[in-house]
């Protein structure tokens, strides 16, 4: 181990239950966790531990969901990436999706967010380009208007409600990955 010293203040994602791991020094509830180092990073100097404690496991949940190549498989940060796109982040002010947005404007792709209006601001300067409201009742159509004539990154699992109204809404072949 190179990156860190004794006494450094540390975050890492526990992978005990992890299925290829399945080691119980690797788990979190313990006293001394064993963590991987590639899953471990210092904690800035202005961020607490508690602030720090909810970042492992929302950026990995973020992470996975985009750039997993059974999921999105998006282009990720710092590779080439040949595809453009907007990124729909359902859910943009929760921990996730803070992560999400912010992945996914740093590999180079539109993204829009949904989230509470009291929240609006918040995604907008983590990077979303636009923002909804996800209880207005208008909020499928609203982000087909949004969408029309752009193209919407998704996965092959997809099952999102929007899917029906873009089909019939929006110009042809839309949902092209
Ligand atoms: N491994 C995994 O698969 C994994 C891991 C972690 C989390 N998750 C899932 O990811 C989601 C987010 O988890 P989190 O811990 O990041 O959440 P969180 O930080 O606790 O997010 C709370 C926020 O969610 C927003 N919200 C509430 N109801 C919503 C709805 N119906 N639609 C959209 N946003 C809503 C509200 O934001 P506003 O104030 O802006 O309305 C609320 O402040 C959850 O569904 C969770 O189960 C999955």
């Amino acid at each position: 181990m190179t990156r860190f010293a004794a006494g450094d203040r540390v975050l890492g994602h526990a992978l005990g239950i992890e299925r290829h791991h399945n080691r119980a020094a690797e788990g979190a509830f313990q006293h001394y966790v064993v963590l991987a180092e590639h899953m471990s990073t210092p904690i800035p100097a202005h961020v607490r531990f508690e602030q720090a404690a909810d970042l492992p496991l929302a950026l990995s949940t973020a992470a996975s969901g985009l750039f997993d190549p059974s999921l999105l498989g998006l282009a990720r940060p710092g590779t080439p990436n040949p595809h453009t796109g907007t990124v729909l982040v359902w859910g943009g002010s929760t921990s996730v999706g803070s992560s999400a947005i912010q992945l996914a404007a740093i590999a180079g792709y539109d993204v829009i967010a949904t989230a509470s209006p009291h929240n609006h601001e918040y995604v907008r300067k983590l990077g979303a380009r636009a923002a909804f409201d996800y209880r207005n009742r208008t909020i499928v159509s609203d982000i087909v208007d949004e969408l029309r004539g752009k193209r919407l990154r998704r996965g092959s699992g997809d099952r999102f409600r929007l899917r029906a109204a873009m089909s019939a809404n929006c110009a042809p072949r839309p949902w092209r990955t």
